[in-house]
Protein backbone atom coordinates (compact mmCIF):
# COMPACT_ATOMS: atom_id res chain seq x y z
CA UNK A 1 0.00 0.00 0.00
CA UNK A 2 1.45 3.42 -1.11
CA UNK A 3 2.48 5.44 2.02
CA UNK A 4 1.99 8.42 -0.02
CA UNK A 5 -0.63 10.93 1.92
CA UNK A 6 -0.16 9.43 4.98
CA UNK A 7 2.63 9.22 8.16
CA UNK A 8 5.67 9.26 7.77
CA UNK A 9 5.26 10.95 4.19
CA UNK A 10 3.03 13.29 5.12
CA UNK A 11 3.47 14.90 8.45
CA UNK A 12 0.96 17.68 9.45
CA UNK A 13 2.97 19.20 12.52
CA UNK A 14 5.52 20.26 9.12
CA UNK A 15 2.87 23.75 9.00
CA UNK A 16 2.86 23.89 12.49
CA UNK A 17 5.82 24.11 14.28
CA UNK A 18 6.91 27.44 12.54
CA UNK A 19 5.37 30.67 13.78
CA UNK A 20 5.80 32.54 10.56
CA UNK A 21 4.32 29.25 8.48
CA UNK A 22 1.08 29.03 11.09
CA UNK A 23 0.87 32.83 10.16
CA UNK A 24 1.11 32.49 6.47
CA UNK A 25 -1.59 29.91 6.29
CA UNK A 26 -4.11 30.61 8.80
CA UNK A 27 -7.97 30.99 7.75
CA UNK A 28 -9.64 33.22 10.30
CA UNK A 29 -7.92 36.63 11.19
CA UNK A 30 -9.72 39.23 13.63
CA UNK A 31 -9.23 42.86 12.31
CA UNK A 32 -10.05 45.71 14.60
CA UNK A 33 -12.60 46.98 12.38
CA UNK A 34 -14.56 43.76 12.88
CA UNK A 35 -16.33 44.88 16.53
CA UNK A 36 -19.37 46.67 17.74
CA UNK A 37 -18.94 48.39 20.94
CA UNK A 38 -22.48 48.28 23.10
CA UNK A 39 -22.84 51.87 25.04
CA UNK A 40 -25.41 52.48 27.46
CA UNK A 41 -27.45 55.90 27.45
CA UNK A 42 -29.19 57.03 30.40
CA UNK A 43 -31.28 60.38 31.29
CA UNK A 44 -29.79 62.78 33.32
CA UNK A 45 -26.24 64.74 33.68
CA UNK A 46 -22.54 63.73 35.17
CA UNK A 47 -23.36 60.53 35.60
CA UNK A 48 -20.91 57.79 34.48
CA UNK A 49 -22.66 54.46 36.46
CA UNK A 50 -20.22 51.49 36.58
CA UNK A 51 -22.44 48.21 35.54
CA UNK A 52 -21.60 45.68 38.37
CA UNK A 53 -21.76 42.54 36.19
CA UNK A 54 -19.64 44.49 33.41
CA UNK A 55 -16.19 45.23 34.70
CA UNK A 56 -15.63 48.04 32.64
CA UNK A 57 -18.77 48.78 31.48
CA UNK A 58 -21.13 51.86 32.81
CA UNK A 59 -24.09 53.97 32.36
CA UNK A 60 -23.28 57.14 30.91
CA UNK A 61 -25.55 60.47 30.59
CA UNK A 62 -25.27 62.52 27.47
CA UNK A 63 -22.78 65.18 28.99
CA UNK A 64 -20.57 62.36 30.56
CA UNK A 65 -20.99 60.37 26.61
CA UNK A 66 -18.33 63.19 24.67
CA UNK A 67 -15.34 62.14 26.55
CA UNK A 68 -15.89 58.24 26.31
CA UNK A 69 -16.50 59.00 22.54
CA UNK A 70 -13.27 60.93 22.09
CA UNK A 71 -11.43 58.10 24.20
CA UNK A 72 -12.60 55.22 22.06
CA UNK A 73 -12.62 56.77 18.85
CA UNK A 74 -8.77 57.82 19.48
CA UNK A 75 -8.39 53.85 20.34
CA UNK A 76 -9.68 52.86 16.68
CA UNK A 77 -13.19 52.15 17.80
CA UNK A 78 -15.02 52.79 14.61
CA UNK A 79 -18.44 51.24 15.06
CA UNK A 80 -20.69 51.68 18.41
CA UNK A 81 -24.51 50.28 19.44
CA UNK A 82 -26.51 52.43 21.37
CA UNK A 83 -29.23 51.56 23.76
CA UNK A 84 -30.89 53.62 26.26
CA UNK A 85 -32.28 54.16 29.43
CA UNK A 86 -35.16 57.12 29.45
CA UNK A 87 -36.05 58.94 32.38
CA UNK A 88 -39.60 58.14 32.64
CA UNK A 89 -41.03 54.84 31.26
CA UNK A 90 -45.04 54.60 30.43
CA UNK A 91 -47.25 51.58 29.35
CA UNK A 92 -46.09 52.03 25.41
CA UNK A 93 -42.56 53.57 26.24
CA UNK A 94 -43.06 56.70 24.52
CA UNK A 95 -39.63 58.20 25.46
CA UNK A 96 -38.43 55.93 23.02
CA UNK A 97 -39.28 58.22 20.19
CA UNK A 98 -38.76 62.14 21.67
CA UNK A 99 -36.99 64.25 19.52
CA UNK A 100 -34.71 65.21 23.02
CA UNK A 101 -34.70 61.27 24.07
CA UNK A 102 -31.75 59.92 25.37
CA UNK A 103 -30.95 58.18 21.92
CA UNK A 104 -31.19 61.38 19.86
CA UNK A 105 -29.14 63.30 21.95
CA UNK A 106 -26.78 60.49 22.13
CA UNK A 107 -26.30 60.18 18.39
CA UNK A 108 -26.42 64.06 17.57
CA UNK A 109 -23.22 63.97 19.96
CA UNK A 110 -21.79 61.44 18.65
CA UNK A 111 -21.83 62.80 15.31
CA UNK A 112 -20.57 66.63 16.38
CA UNK A 113 -17.64 64.45 18.22
CA UNK A 114 -16.98 61.84 16.17
CA UNK A 115 -18.28 61.94 12.58
CA UNK A 116 -17.06 59.14 11.40
CA UNK A 117 -18.09 56.72 14.20
CA UNK A 118 -20.67 54.39 12.53
CA UNK A 119 -23.78 54.64 14.97
CA UNK A 120 -26.12 51.92 15.12
CA UNK A 121 -29.31 51.68 17.30
CA UNK A 122 -31.04 48.87 19.28
CA UNK A 123 -34.58 49.15 18.58
CA UNK A 124 -37.03 47.72 21.13
CA UNK A 125 -39.25 48.83 23.84
CA UNK A 126 -38.66 47.25 26.61
CA UNK A 127 -35.63 49.76 28.02
CA UNK A 128 -38.54 52.52 27.64
CA UNK A 129 -42.07 50.31 29.07
CA UNK A 130 -43.01 50.34 32.20
CA UNK A 131 -43.36 46.61 32.66
CA UNK A 132 -40.14 46.17 31.11
CA UNK A 133 -41.57 44.26 27.78
CA UNK A 134 -40.81 44.45 24.34
CA UNK A 135 -44.03 46.16 23.23
CA UNK A 136 -47.58 46.91 23.73
CA UNK A 137 -49.64 44.45 26.54
CA UNK A 138 -52.97 43.89 26.55
CA UNK A 139 -54.76 45.35 29.64
CA UNK A 140 -56.72 43.47 32.09
CA UNK A 141 -59.07 41.00 32.45
CA UNK A 142 -57.26 40.40 29.11
CA UNK A 143 -54.84 37.53 29.82
CA UNK A 144 -51.52 38.63 29.52
CA UNK A 145 -49.50 39.00 25.60
CA UNK A 146 -47.68 41.28 23.67
CA UNK A 147 -49.39 42.63 21.30
CA UNK A 148 -47.31 42.34 17.85
CA UNK A 149 -49.26 43.99 15.24
CA UNK A 150 -50.01 47.04 17.72
CA UNK A 151 -46.12 47.40 18.31
CA UNK A 152 -45.40 47.16 15.32
CA UNK A 153 -47.09 50.86 14.12
CA UNK A 154 -44.88 51.80 17.26
CA UNK A 155 -41.56 49.93 16.09
CA UNK A 156 -42.06 52.31 13.06
CA UNK A 157 -42.13 55.30 14.95
CA UNK A 158 -39.46 54.71 16.92
CA UNK A 159 -37.16 53.85 13.85
CA UNK A 160 -37.92 57.00 11.85
CA UNK A 161 -37.17 59.01 14.89
CA UNK A 162 -33.90 56.86 15.25
CA UNK A 163 -33.19 57.96 11.53
CA UNK A 164 -34.37 61.53 11.80
CA UNK A 165 -31.35 61.70 14.26
CA UNK A 166 -28.90 60.36 12.32
CA UNK A 167 -28.76 56.37 13.37
CA UNK A 168 -26.15 54.98 10.65
CA UNK A 169 -27.94 51.41 10.63
CA UNK A 170 -31.14 50.48 12.63
CA UNK A 171 -31.24 47.57 14.57
CA UNK A 172 -34.91 46.21 15.39
CA UNK A 173 -34.21 43.47 18.75
CA UNK A 174 -37.84 42.60 19.61
CA UNK A 175 -38.32 39.50 17.48
CA UNK A 176 -42.03 40.53 16.40
CA UNK A 177 -43.54 39.06 13.61
CA UNK A 178 -43.41 41.15 10.71
CA UNK A 179 -41.36 43.79 11.97
CA UNK A 180 -38.69 44.34 9.51
CA UNK A 181 -41.60 44.62 6.52
CA UNK A 182 -43.05 47.29 8.85
CA UNK A 183 -39.85 49.36 9.79
CA UNK A 184 -38.63 49.06 6.33
CA UNK A 185 -41.85 50.38 4.99
CA UNK A 186 -42.32 53.10 7.26
CA UNK A 187 -38.41 54.20 6.67
CA UNK A 188 -39.13 54.16 2.99
CA UNK A 189 -42.31 56.00 3.13
CA UNK A 190 -39.91 59.19 5.13
CA UNK A 191 -37.37 58.81 2.08
CA UNK A 192 -35.31 57.05 4.94
CA UNK A 193 -34.24 54.51 2.33
CA UNK A 194 -30.48 54.44 2.62
CA UNK A 195 -30.81 53.20 6.36
CA UNK A 196 -30.12 49.66 6.67
CA UNK A 197 -31.80 47.10 9.42
CA UNK A 198 -29.71 44.81 10.48
CA UNK A 199 -32.26 42.28 12.07
CA UNK A 200 -31.97 40.32 15.60
CA UNK A 201 -33.22 37.65 13.62
CA UNK A 202 -32.47 34.68 15.54
CA UNK A 203 -32.21 35.71 18.97
CA UNK A 204 -32.93 33.36 21.50
CA UNK A 205 -34.76 33.56 25.06
CA UNK A 206 -31.03 33.06 27.14
CA UNK A 207 -30.34 33.33 30.06
CA UNK A 208 -26.97 35.02 29.44
CA UNK A 209 -28.55 38.18 28.75
CA UNK A 210 -28.87 38.47 32.74
CA UNK A 211 -26.04 41.33 33.23
CA UNK A 212 -27.39 43.33 30.65
CA UNK A 213 -30.67 43.63 32.18
CA UNK A 214 -29.02 45.77 35.04
CA UNK A 215 -27.35 47.56 31.98
CA UNK A 216 -30.28 48.81 30.53
CA UNK A 217 -32.55 48.44 33.31
CA UNK A 218 -35.56 46.57 30.88
CA UNK A 219 -35.92 43.20 33.14
CA UNK A 220 -40.11 42.39 31.90
CA UNK A 221 -41.67 42.83 35.66
CA UNK A 222 -43.85 40.09 34.68
CA UNK A 223 -43.43 37.10 32.64
CA UNK A 224 -40.76 36.40 30.82
CA UNK A 225 -39.91 37.18 26.72
CA UNK A 226 -40.24 33.50 25.22
CA UNK A 227 -43.66 34.28 23.59
CA UNK A 228 -41.39 36.02 21.03
CA UNK A 229 -37.84 34.99 21.58
CA UNK A 230 -36.67 30.99 20.44
CA UNK A 231 -36.36 27.93 22.29
CA UNK A 232 -32.49 27.54 22.76
CA UNK A 233 -33.20 23.86 21.93
CA UNK A 234 -33.98 24.90 17.95
CA UNK A 235 -31.86 25.46 14.77
CA UNK A 236 -34.04 24.75 12.04
CA UNK A 237 -36.32 27.58 12.99
CA UNK A 238 -32.94 29.92 12.76
CA UNK A 239 -33.64 29.61 9.06
CA UNK A 240 -37.12 30.33 8.92
CA UNK A 241 -36.44 33.66 10.92
CA UNK A 242 -33.82 34.74 8.67
CA UNK A 243 -35.98 33.65 5.39
CA UNK A 244 -38.94 35.51 6.36
CA UNK A 245 -36.42 39.11 7.26
CA UNK A 246 -35.22 38.76 4.10
CA UNK A 247 -37.81 38.23 2.16
CA UNK A 248 -39.14 41.60 4.46
CA UNK A 249 -36.15 43.78 3.64
CA UNK A 250 -33.48 42.84 6.01
CA UNK A 251 -29.98 43.69 4.87
CA UNK A 252 -27.65 42.24 7.41
CA UNK A 253 -28.89 39.44 10.25
CA UNK A 254 -27.57 38.51 13.27
CA UNK A 255 -27.52 36.15 15.72
CA UNK A 256 -27.68 36.06 19.73
CA UNK A 257 -26.17 34.77 21.71
CA UNK A 258 -22.94 33.75 19.65
CA UNK A 259 -20.26 31.37 21.74
CA UNK A 260 -23.25 29.13 22.62
CA UNK A 261 -25.13 29.09 19.35
CA UNK A 262 -21.79 28.66 16.48
CA UNK A 263 -24.35 26.15 14.77
CA UNK A 264 -26.54 28.30 14.04
CA UNK A 265 -23.98 30.89 12.72
CA UNK A 266 -22.47 28.60 10.58
CA UNK A 267 -25.58 27.48 9.28
CA UNK A 268 -27.02 30.72 8.54
CA UNK A 269 -23.93 31.81 6.88
CA UNK A 270 -24.23 29.02 4.99
CA UNK A 271 -27.25 29.15 4.04
CA UNK A 272 -27.12 32.55 2.98
CA UNK A 273 -23.68 33.46 2.32
CA UNK A 274 -24.86 36.63 0.40
CA UNK A 275 -26.10 38.81 3.62
CA UNK A 276 -23.94 40.11 5.82
CA UNK A 277 -23.98 38.05 8.98
CA UNK A 278 -23.33 39.58 12.80
CA UNK A 279 -22.90 37.86 15.82
CA UNK A 280 -23.82 39.28 19.66
CA UNK A 281 -21.49 38.20 22.16
CA UNK A 282 -23.90 39.01 24.98
CA UNK A 283 -23.27 40.83 28.39
CA UNK A 284 -23.20 37.00 30.27
CA UNK A 285 -20.70 35.38 27.82
CA UNK A 286 -18.79 38.42 28.50
CA UNK A 287 -19.10 38.33 32.45
CA UNK A 288 -18.24 34.50 32.56
CA UNK A 289 -14.93 35.31 30.84
CA UNK A 290 -14.35 38.38 33.29
CA UNK A 291 -15.06 36.40 36.38
CA UNK A 292 -12.94 33.47 35.58
CA UNK A 293 -10.15 35.89 34.89
CA UNK A 294 -10.26 37.88 37.80
CA UNK A 295 -10.14 34.65 39.88
CA UNK A 296 -7.35 34.12 37.22
CA UNK A 297 -8.48 30.41 36.45
CA UNK A 298 -7.96 31.50 32.47
CA UNK A 299 -5.88 33.90 30.76
CA UNK A 300 -8.56 36.60 29.90
CA UNK A 301 -6.42 38.39 26.45
CA UNK A 302 -6.30 34.86 25.33
CA UNK A 303 -9.67 33.09 25.98
CA UNK A 304 -11.37 36.30 24.38
CA UNK A 305 -9.36 36.16 21.67
CA UNK A 306 -9.99 32.81 21.13
CA UNK A 307 -13.60 33.02 21.33
CA UNK A 308 -13.60 36.07 18.81
CA UNK A 309 -12.08 34.37 16.46
CA UNK A 310 -14.41 31.00 17.08
CA UNK A 311 -17.14 33.18 16.67
CA UNK A 312 -15.33 34.81 13.02
CA UNK A 313 -14.91 31.28 11.79
CA UNK A 314 -18.20 30.13 12.31
CA UNK A 315 -19.54 32.33 10.05
CA UNK A 316 -19.95 35.64 11.70
CA UNK A 317 -18.61 38.95 9.58
CA UNK A 318 -18.51 41.24 12.78
CA UNK A 319 -19.48 40.97 16.42
CA UNK A 320 -20.81 43.13 18.60
CA UNK A 321 -19.14 42.64 21.81
CA UNK A 322 -18.43 44.27 25.36
CA UNK A 323 -14.36 42.90 24.59
CA UNK A 324 -14.65 45.43 21.52
CA UNK A 325 -12.34 47.97 23.38
CA UNK A 326 -9.77 45.58 24.22
CA UNK A 327 -9.75 43.34 21.43
CA UNK A 328 -9.41 46.68 19.57
CA UNK A 329 -5.78 47.67 21.90
CA UNK A 330 -4.96 43.61 21.92
CA UNK A 331 -5.14 43.66 18.23
CA UNK A 332 -2.83 46.68 17.38
C1 LIG B 1 -33.47 44.01 23.96
C2 LIG B 1 -32.08 43.51 24.01
C3 LIG B 1 -31.52 42.61 24.94
C4 LIG B 1 -30.18 42.46 24.58
C5 LIG B 1 -29.94 43.27 23.46
N1 LIG B 1 -31.14 43.90 23.11
C6 LIG B 1 -32.13 41.98 26.13
C7 LIG B 1 -33.24 41.04 25.98
O1 LIG B 1 -33.65 40.66 24.88
O2 LIG B 1 -33.77 40.63 27.01
C8 LIG B 1 -29.19 41.60 25.29
C9 LIG B 1 -27.76 41.96 25.10
C10 LIG B 1 -26.80 41.36 26.06
O3 LIG B 1 -27.13 40.51 26.91
O4 LIG B 1 -25.65 41.76 25.97
N2 LIG B 1 -33.55 45.37 23.66
ZN1 LIG C 1 -36.88 44.13 23.87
Amino acid sequence: MSQFGRYPTTRLRRLRQHHQIRALIRETELNPTDFVLPLFIRHGTHVKKPIQAMPGHYQYSVDCLAQEIKDIAALGIKHVMLFGIPDTKDSLGQAAYQETGVIQSAISLIKSIAPQMLVITDLCFCEYTDHGHCGVITEPPHPFAIENDKTLALLAKQAISHAASGADIIAPSGMMDGMIHAIRHALDTAHFHDIPLLSYAVKYASSLYGPFREAAEGAPQSHDRRSHQMDPANQSEAIRECALDIAEGADMLMVKPAHTYLDIIAQVKKTYPYLPLAAYHTSGEYAMVKAAASKGWVDEKETALEILTGIRRAGADFIITYFAKDAVKWLS
